[in-house]
């Protein structure tokens, strides 16, 4: 049973041609909805950027503080320095996060708990030789220590002792560090600056390292200097 040779004989070449073509059709536009004019659209973009910028000069200094569209805390800007784009620590706190980077070289013995390893490194946390005289503090480290030393009540005599780890630090990388030292893990010590440690290093030229004993006259002596900020700051009180 075959159909005869003049019918129509849909094949699917057909079929494919007859459906690209309707795709190809675009749905009518619905009255009202037809997309607005090329020229309209940039009319109306030139229109927003020069109304902006006027609204921008019209308003005279921006400052989020002023201009907070979200009205929070009574135009008080909440970011950390108030809005002036940079974030303000006094000379304390970046001393401290300088400091605790720059104290990499010392976690390694005393650890970053800053608690040391019995019979071998002392602590940090809680130590007199820390939170005390600045004048030995800043000795110690800058010209390191050896033999016998006693730490909160315990004895120390590690071989070698400590080399002058501190020497090849910049004056103002060594104060951040013994500035986070005083202040981390329970510490609390008025902060040393840069000039500080230039004071010292200007007067003292030891070539070999400190004994305990050699030491004991600057137990309890402070480096003479401003405390800009944090534990007994002696000029300007802290930026809130
Ligand atoms: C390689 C190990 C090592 C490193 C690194 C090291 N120390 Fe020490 N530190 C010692 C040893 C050992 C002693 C004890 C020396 C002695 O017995 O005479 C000591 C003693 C001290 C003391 C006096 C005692 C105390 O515990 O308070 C201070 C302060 C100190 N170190 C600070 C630092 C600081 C700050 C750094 C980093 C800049 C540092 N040390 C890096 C091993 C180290």
């Amino acid at each position: 049973m075959s159909a005869p040779s003049n019918s129509f004989q849909p094949d699917s070449t057909d079929l494919d041609r007859l459906h690209s073509a309707v795709k190809r059709e675009k749905a009518d536009l619905k009255p009202g909805l037809e997309p607005a004019p090329m020229f309209a659209m940039f009319l109306a973009m030139i229109i927003a950027v020069i109304a902006g910028g006027q609204l921008g000069s019209m308003t005279g200094d921006y400052s989020f503080g002023t201009s907070n569209p979200f009205g929070f805390s009574a135009g008080k800007d909440p970011r950390p320095g108030g809005g002036d784009g940079a974030v303000v620590m006094d000379p304390f706190q970046t001393a401290m996060k300088k400091g605790a980077s720059g104290y990499a070289v010392c976690g390694g013995c005393h650890q970053g708990t800053g608690s040391g390893i019995p019979g071998q490194f002392p602590p940090l946390a809680g130590s007199e030789w820390v939170t005390g005289g600045t004048e030995r503090l800043i000795r110690v480290v800058q010209h390191g220590l050896v033999g016998a030393i006693t730490v909160k009540g315990q004895g120390f005599n590690t071989p070698g002792g400590m080399m002058p780890f501190g020497a090849a630090m910049s004056s103002g990388d060594l104060a951040n560090v013994l500035t986070f030292v005083r202040n981390s893990w329970g510490n609390e010590a008025p902060m040393i600056t840069k000039e500080m440690v230039d004071k010292v290093r200007s007067t003292e030229k030891r070539a070999s390292q400190w004994t305990a004993s050699d030491l004991e006259q600057y137990a309890k002596a402070n480096v003479l200097g401003d405390v800009p900020a944090g534990p007994g700051a002696t000029t300007a009180p802290a930026v809130k």
